[in-house]
């Protein structure tokens, strides 16, 4: 946690004794917990590391991540201090390093410099930076499939109408994904991209049924096919599985650390890649853009912030880190192997994701069978309290799943009970 304990000898000089023994606190919280969530938690403890109601089956991290107790403490630590003297910590300099190293964790999750990051609001703002800031006109072309999410997508077309660029979006084949192979979906790419092709878009993950894309593989296909950018969607990835930006030739990567970081909601990441900054047209313009000028602050300077949300982010990838990044990956491809085998296993439910762990995710696509899955949805929330998103665009009819380190499984065999009973009656 040394971002915070540099915070905190600084903090001593400034604030009261209490305000550093209230943050002490929260840094003996953040490692209890973190402790217990690594160790695995058994039934019924999640709601000592967390506060999801226990009436509640959350398989829902895919929207919106759930939050660890002791990164709400550090939350509303840095909220209750920056009320003590809001021109302080808001316009003061005692923030500047914490929200430095907050950054350089930042970098360390992405595998990259801290010179590359933005610190941003969710994935959204960041394709926006990309889709206002990027240099391009007529005749060159924005092309990505129908599974990069709209939070990716409508910026692009928004733009285009003033600019003069073109967007162009093919179908992916979402029904067939479970028979989809690497090489597959490196060649669905290049049969579509054109000489006019100026930027490619592809989620890392996809919202949908959780396609892990070859990120690597994907980019330097791009690079090879003259591509000039490439523009990824890392909104499902981030703090889920391992990223490593140092070794795939992206030029920019967008991510939504409120989902899988379980960082406070509206905490957002954009890596620019050095070499491509100078291209990139800043969206926000204030006065830091002078102060800023030639570094990544200028994609994220724009006048007052919500500073204690920000560094609180750090003290939620401290969490993650501190699970340890390849644990974590595993325990995430065991729960998505016991998932796929319940799910297999059930005369009611089909998997309607990849089947290779190498193309998937902790997030993925059920369809139960002889039932809309908005109505399962609806009432296996109403009567159950589950939460899971029904997809019923794509030609699917499935609910996506995407649990956490967190979910038992004993909440699968809830899952797959309940809906069976559903099946039945329908
Ligand atoms: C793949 C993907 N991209 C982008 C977004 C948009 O995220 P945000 O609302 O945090 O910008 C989401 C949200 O669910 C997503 O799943």
């Amino acid at each position: 946690m040394s971002h915070r304990r540099a915070f905190l000898k600084q903090l001593a000089a400034v604030a009261g004794a209490s305000s550093v023994g209230a943050l002490l606190a929260v840094d003996r919280a953040l490692a209890a917990d973190a402790a217990r969530v690594r160790g695995g938690l058994p039934p019924g403890a999640q709601s000592d590391v967390y506060t999801v109601d226990p009436g509640v089956i959350y398989l829902n991290h895919g929207s919106i991540g759930t939050i660890p107790r002791a990164v709400q403490q550090a939350h509303r630590s840095y909220l209750e201090l920056c009320e003590t003297n809001p021109w302080l910590y808001m316009w003061g300099d005692t923030w500047e390093e914490t929200r430095e190293a907050v950054r350089a964790k930042a970098a360390q999750l992405l595998r990259c410099e801290a010179g590359e990051v933005a610190l941003t609001h969710n994935t959204t703002e960041g394709f926006n930076i990309l889709a206002q800031g990027l240099p391009l006109g007529r005749g060159d072309e924005v092309l990505f499939s129908s599974l990069n999410h709209p939070g990716a997508s409508i910026c692009w077309r928004h733009q285009a109408e003033q600019r003069g660029f073109s967007v162009r979006q093919f179908d992916f084949p979402v029904r067939d994904v479970a028979r989809l192979t690497l090489d597959d979906v490196l060649d669905l790419h290049d049969r579509h991209i054109s000489a006019n092709t100026r930027v490619l878009v592809f989620p890392h993950v996809d919202n949908i049924v959780g396609l892990r894309h070859p990120m690597r593989e994907l980019a330097a296909l791009a690079r090879e096919r003259g591509v000039a950018f490439v523009a990824v969607d890392g909104a499902q990835t981030v703090g889920m599985l391992p990223v490593n930006l140092a070794a795939s030739d992206v030029d920019f990567y967008a991510a939504s650390p409120h989902k899988w970081v379980q960082a406070p909601k509206g905490t957002g990441l954009l890596f620019v890649k050095r070499a491509v900054q100078a291209a990139l047209r800043p969206m926000w313009v204030t006065w830091g853009q002078e102060r800023w000028a030639g570094t990544v602050r200028v994609f994220e300077d724009y006048g007052t912030r919500n500073l204690p949300e920000v560094i609180a982010l750090g003290d939620a990838v401290d969490f993650q880190a501190s699970l340890g990044e390849e644990a974590k990956a595993s325990r995430y491809r065991a729960l998505w192997q016991g998932w796929r085998r319940a799910v297999d296993n059930a005369a009611h439910t089909e998997w309607r994701s990849p089947r290779s762990w190498e193309l998937s995710a902790s997030l993925f696509a059920v369809e139960v069978k002889g039932v809309e899955s908005t109505d399962l949805f609806a009432r296996m929330n109403r009567e159950h309290g589950f939460v899971f998103r029904p997809f019923r665009t794509h030609g699917l009819n499935t609910v996506r799943i995407s649990p956490n380190l967190a979910t038992s499984d004993m909440e699968r065999e809830l899952f797959l009970g309940r809906s069976a009973a559903v099946a039945r009656s329908s």
